[in-house]
């Protein structure tokens, strides 16, 4: 099992090329479904998630023709044919792997007439339950019945346009509702849609492929179903949570990093807590540059919420940064019920960190220790890669395969800009 070796005290300098948003690019894939003429999709990130994605297409008869990118950050090209389907059930199997699986759902009951997905059960991160992308495909008139495992959602006679109010915010289920209607009959209005640029990004794509889609990236979105989708081409639009994840790590080394192919706007939460935390950050036209000074970064409370709020993706790596910060920083999650995993391997590398509820009370410390840590998901696995950019000595990030899922090739990245850090296969 591979893992990642870093010794801190590195001060950062140079470029980052930012890949394209794992979490718009798995959606945009499963869009593929809705149509029998290829969806081409650039940009797209070398990720194990995208493989396990791309590997579920193919097992529901889609052709999946794919180009990696050559240089470091360049996205890979795929070309994604539905022209018939060989099924209309995700296994178990894949599903366990990933989550986001569940988004052939939607596609599937709306061009099939039928989806049989495994029911994803809770993660590392929480129970995180799909009611409410099943009362969404109901509201659409498809029956939903729950079956060894597995949810059968069907609808033989196709999809009917309705009103989707949802009770909070929700990410997936408002992408299974969006591509769902896009093929439904006559109009759907979804309420409290999440705003995410990642949801936006799909929106545009599926207006690319002849949807009628308005009010993207407001909380009322409107459909206006259509008969087919056909042929387009898109480019996945810049990984925000990659970006907040590099600008972190400049200002917990300290140094200036200049974070290329991405956009401000994806991360407007994020700017001004950089600032407070004492990163000056600049826009240029290539992305943005962000630079601290020697001088320790402040403490700054904060409290996830969905776009354009401050991103859970983004917690962990926020308290690596707060763990080295002067003062005492509180912060909130409010997405997620378990969230915190990071908190006792932070603590190992001698963080001061204490849980009450779903609040963290990071009380900065002058230098942490590097240690031997593990990974325990995704985003927690990275909090811990810059913790070990700040901290004395050495540290070792063990399972990395949480990070593969959705940073491509991270420690490449860090090292070009001077980070001490290699992977080694265990
Ligand atoms: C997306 O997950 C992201 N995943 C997550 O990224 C991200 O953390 C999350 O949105 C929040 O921003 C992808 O885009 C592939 P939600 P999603 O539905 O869509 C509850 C990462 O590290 N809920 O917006 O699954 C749920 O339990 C990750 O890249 C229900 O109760 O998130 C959570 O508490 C992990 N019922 C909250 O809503 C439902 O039917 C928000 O979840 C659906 C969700």
């Amino acid at each position: 099992m591979d893992r990642i070796r870093i010794r801190g005290g590195a001060r950062l300098k140079g470029e980052i090329s930012i890949s394209g948003a794992k979490n718009a690019a798995l959606p945009l894939m499963a869009a593929c479904l809705l149509s029998d003429a290829p969806l081409t999709l650039t940009n797209v990130p070398k990720l194990a998630d995208v493989q396990s994605m791309a590997e579920l297409l193919r097992q529901l008869g889609v052709a999946v023709d794919w180009t990696p990118g050559t240089a470091l950050g360049e996205g890979g090209r795929y070309v994604l044919t539905a022209a018939s389907l060989s099924g209309t059930t995700a296994d178990y199997d894949i599903v366990r792997k990933m989550r986001a699986s569940f988004l052939v759902a939607g596609p599937l009951v709306a061009r099939a007439g039928q989806a049989k997905v495994s029911l994803p059960g809770g993660c590392a991160i929480g129970a995180r339950p799909v009611d409410l992308h099943l009362k969404a495909l109901e509201a659409l008139g498809a029956a939903v019945q729950l079956e060894e495992g597995y949810v059968i959602v069907r609808a033989p006679k196709g999809l009917k346009g309705a009103r989707i109010a949802f009770p909070f915010v929700s990410a997936g289920a408002t992408e299974n509702a969006l591509m769902a209607a896009s093929l439904a009959k006559g109009e759907t209005v979804i309420e409290n849609a999440a705003r995410e640029p990642e949801i936006v990004d799909l929106g545009d794509c599926l207006i690319a492929m002849g949807a009628k889609i308005s009010g993207l990236g407001t909380s009322r979105v409107t459909i206006e179903g259509v008969d087919t989708l056909h042929a387009a081409e898109h480019a996945v639009l810049p990984d925000r949570i990659e970006t907040g994840t590099y600008a972190f790590a400049a200002a917990v080394a300290g140094g200036e990093i200049e974070l290329s192919g991405t956009r401000a706007d994806l991360i407007g939460s994020i700017i001004p807590l950089l600032q407070a935390v004492g990163t000056e950050v600049q826009e240029t036209n290539r992305g943005l540059k962000v630079h601290r000074n020697g001088v320790r970064p402040n403490s700054v409370d904060v409290e996830t919420e969905p776009f354009p709020g401050f991103p859970t993706d983004l917690q962990a790596q926020f308290m690596a940064l707060m763990a080295t910060a002067s003062g005492t920083s509180h912060i909130k999650e409010t997405i997620f019920e378990n969230r915190f995993m990071h908190v006792p391997e932070l603590k190992r590398m001698g963080a001061d960190i204490k849980v009450e509820g779903d609040m963290a009370i990071v009380t900065g410390v002058e230098r942490l220790k590097g240690a031997p840590v593990m990974a325990t998901d995704l985003r927690a696995s990275s909090s811990l890669v810059l913790a070990g950019l700040a901290a004395e000595g050495e540290t070792i990030v063990n399972r990395v395969y949480h990070l593969d899922r959705g940073f491509e090739r991270l420690e490449e990245k860090l090292r070009r800009v001077g980070a001490d850090i290699e992977r080694q296969n265990a």
